[in-house]
């Protein structure tokens, strides 16, 4: 596990209930040094300690070791924050909606960041009847390629895996859709906004 809970977190939900180091310590039963000693990176709590520590801070165990409350916000909402987690090795897609601690390969794999497409990566879209037809000029050789396109709406996702040697092009309905992604194995993740019709 290459993640685990770090100091800044753990110093953030505590602030952010208003506890003390103090008053966190005296309720898990550690010593208040011991709190101070995490939240400056000094030591790590122990892993017995992750349930009442995650209980005091009022989170779930999985939002402790990710570092984020996951309550917040509507589903709708968080449809529009689908992630896409990508295993470098053997190039697994993972898609969640909301924050999720997730591992592939035996890694632990952070959220593609999506960028506004460069000149290399340019994500087009016509419109035919009530479909996208979404084409990105790019490479489709093994080293480099367009591994997937997915266009996502606050009902669901709509998702094209793709291989070298074949196209980069997919068809997706147009209904509520607010993002277009493409996805290059070499160059990351890329987003457009397609025009509303
Ligand atoms: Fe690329």
């Amino acid at each position: 596990m290459d993640n685990y809970v770090t100091g800044a977190v753990n110093r953030r939900l505590r602030e952010s209930k208003k506890m003390t180091q103090e008053e966190l310590a005296a309720e898990i039963y550690v010593s208040s040094k011991a709190v101070s000693k995490w939240e400056t990176g000094r030591g790590f709590p122990d892993i017995s300690l992750l349930e009442p520590l995650s209980k005091a801070l009022g989170i779930s165990v999985i939002e402790l070791l990710s570092g984020e409350d996951v309550r917040n916000g509507n589903r709708a909402f968080n449809m529009l924050r689908e992630k896409f987690y990508v295993c470098p090795v053997c190039g697994n897609v993972i898609r969640t909606t909301g924050e999720a601690v997730v591992s592939c390969c035996g890694i632990m794999l952070p959220p593609q960041e999506a960028e506004s497409p460069d000149d290399d990566h340019q994500i087009k879209t016509e419109t035919a009847e009530d479909e996208y037809y979404v084409t990105v000029r790019h490479p489709m050789i093994k080293e480099h390629y367009i591994s997937f396109l997915a266009a996502v709406s606050d009902q669901g996702t709509q998702f094209v895996k793709l291989y070298p040697e074949g196209n980069a092009e997919a068809r997706f309905k147009i209904s509520r859709v607010k993002m277009i992604y493409a996805f290059c194995n070499r160059h990351g993740l890329f987003r457009i906004q397609p025009e509303r019709r």
